[in-house]
């Protein structure tokens, strides 16, 4: 397997017309960490994951995963070519395929063949508890099951980069906690390069080994997470 991917993101703005919501952002994301991005609603969050996975294109600077250039201005790699597992907050699940062809769907995009597909997508499932939903559609899943069954979808190519955007706001807290601690985990065991968006400090602590405070479209500061500050309460 390769290396793990570094994050580097050089003086990106973005504005959407005449608002700029991001401010000349320079961040450097380690391989193989998690860096939790915290900061109040309307401060840019998802719109630098936007730029993260190709969906928006910086108006000035660069962002390179590793020693490949994503995107800079006027210029951007559509989202298929960058290598990147994501999760929404909303699961996005297709709701007339199974959890497995939900979980295969990367790997044939990447024309995976069909007995390998089979055996990576029973392991994803395995990783995340959910092999005797296989055969499930989604509408027969709670929400935290349909949230793993994205999660697995997520990891199953072994993508550079993992995204996430608020992954567990839809879920009640008992359930938000536990699965946050497995989620948590599960990114050390795979050790992907991973980003992941909240605005729950506590979700941000348990998760990352760094966190970036966003403010008004700026990074206002960074932190290492100790141990103690990530233990569970
Ligand atoms: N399509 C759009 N057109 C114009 N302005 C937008 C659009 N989407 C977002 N914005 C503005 O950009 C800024 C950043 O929005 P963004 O969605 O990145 O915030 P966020 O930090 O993810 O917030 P939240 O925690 O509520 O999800 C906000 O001021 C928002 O109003
Ligand atoms: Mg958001």
């Amino acid at each position: 397997m390769d290396a793990f991917t570094d994050i580097r993101l050089k003086g990106v703005s973005y504005a959407f017309g005449t608002h700029t919501v991001l401010h000349h952002i320079d961040l450097h994301i380690q391989p193989g960490s998690v860096v939790a991005l915290l900061g109040p609603s309307g401060c840019g969050k998802s719109t630098l994951l936007r730029l993260l996975v190709g969906l928006a294109e910086p108006a000035f600077g660069e962002i390179w995963f590793g020693d490949r250039l994503m995107a800079k201005a006027g210029w951007s790699l559509p989202p298929e070519a960058r290598d990147i597992g994501m999760v929404f907050q909303d699961y996005a699940l297709w709701p007339h395929m199974s959890v497995a062809q939900n979980v295969a769907f990367p790997l044939k995009m990447r024309n995976v063949p069909r007995a390998e597909r089979e055996q990576r997508v029973m392991q994803a499932l395995e990783r995340v508890g959910l092999t005797a939903f296989a055969g499930r559609k989604p509408a027969g899943l709670s929400g935290g099951q349909q949230q793993r069954v994205a999660l697995a979808r997520a990891i199953v190519a072994e993508p550079r980069v993992l995204l996430f955007d608020e992954p567990l706001s839809n879920l009640d807290s008992a359930l938000r906690e536990s699965l946050c601690h497995e989620m948590a985990q599960l990114l050390r065991q795979i050790g992907t390069t991973a980003v992941y968006v909240t605005h729950d400090r506590r979700e941000a602590e348990w998760l990352a080994d760094r966190i970036v405070h966003l403010a008004a479209g700026t990074v206002e500061s960074e932190c290492t997470v100790t141990s103690s500050s990530g233990e569970m309460a």
